[in-house]
């Protein structure tokens, strides 16, 4: 079964987030009584906490049909005007995921489109060329980005609701990897869900990764269910350590700690310095790390925290001086 199957189809079945549900909420009944297409909404938030299930879920509550792109999928004009033109009925949500590398051509493409449903197509080249503006239906556009800061003001402007997603609570998780359990048809205890939720970082997406591999484990070892036991020697198997920090996220603070001193040092360095690319450096492992006290941001870079040198098991340098000063 893939991802999708699994996906809640109703704000009910979704868990946490809960203001960003209950103004949502109200947003789809109001738009629902008035029978009016939704205003253009913002979902914006760190990767995996269920932007993409959310313009599903949006779609399924108002009864229209859905269409999925992408940012760098539109790379012409033409691209939008295809999608809109052909692709869209009246009332339908057209989601965008990363939204913030959609071309600079045709963002302004879409806003009359968001604006006034209509679109202008330029036919021919040249001096010859002429431009004809194409009626569309209504429409609900679901935009999403884990980069807010890179949206354009205008874009910006034109969405009537922004929303930001929050990382989850460890029940909330484990509230969320039971209920695609029960739909597997997998026997997950309470304490194993939790261990789950707690390890998974605050991300939903990962919290149910984390449940088919450890499902997997109790599978080849024979194990009708999962326990705790089995939840927790398959999440070390699995590199992912009692806070939830994996293989890549120790790698980075070891990297901060021993080979910079504890910082600060600058993202590109860092992120060289572990092979990893800067944008990954800086949207999925730097919120968590600076989330859990354990990596700051500062001006002049990236600092690891006392909280870091104690969950790699190394002294702080700040106990280190603290224990020459006062001498015993
Ligand atoms: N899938 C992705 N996000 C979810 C959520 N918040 N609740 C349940 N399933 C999800």
């Amino acid at each position: 079964m893939d991802d999708g199957a699994l996906r809640p189809t109703s704000l009910a079945e979704y868990v946490g987030q809960r203001r960003l549900k209950e103004k949502l909420g109200v947003f789809l009944e109001a738009a629902r009584a008035r029978r009016e297409a939704l205003d253009h909404v913002l979902l914006y938030g760190p990767p995996g906490l269920g932007k993409t299930t959310l313009a599903h879920i949006i779609a399924a509550e108002l009864g229209v049909g859905l269409r999925v792109t992408s940012g760098p999928a539109i790379e012409k004009p033409g691209d939008l005007a295809a999608i809109l033109t052909n692709a869209l009925e009246e009332g339908d949500v057209l989601f965008i995921d990363e939204i913030h590398r959609l071309g600079r051509v045709a963002e302004e493409h879409l806003y009359p489109a968001m604006e006034d449903y209509k679109i202008d197509i330029v036919l021919g080249q040249g001096p010859a060329a002429r431009t004809i503006r194409l009626d569309l239906p209504r429409f609900t556009l679901v935009g999403a980005t884990t980069r807010p800061g890179l949206i354009t003001g205008p874009m910006r402007s034109r969405f009537g609701i922004i929303e930001h997603l929050e990382y989850y609570a460890d029940e909330e998780l484990a509230e969320g990897v039971a209920r695609d359990a029960r739909l597997l048809g997998v026997a997950l205890e309470p304490g194993a869900a939790l261990e789950i939720g707690r390890r998974a970082r605050g991300t939903m997406r990962i919290a149910k990764r984390l449940l088919r591999r450890v499902r997997d484990f109790a599978e080849v070892a024979g194990e009708d269910g999962v326990g705790l036991d089995r939840a927790r020697a398959a999440l070390d198997e699995l590199g992912v350590d009692a806070a939830g920090l994996d293989r890549r996220d120790r790698a980075i603070l070891r990297a901060v700690v021993e080979r910079f001193a504890g910082g600060p040092v600058g993202s590109d360095t860092l992120a060289t310095s572990v092979g990893e690319d800067r944008a990954t450096l800086e949207e999925v492992h730097e919120p968590f790390l600076i989330q859990r006290g354990l990596l700051q941001r500062t001006p002049r870079g990236r600092v690891a925290t006392a909280r870091a040198y104690a969950h790699l098991g190394l002294p702080t340098p700040g106990t280190l001086r603290f224990d020459e000063e006062v001498p015993r």
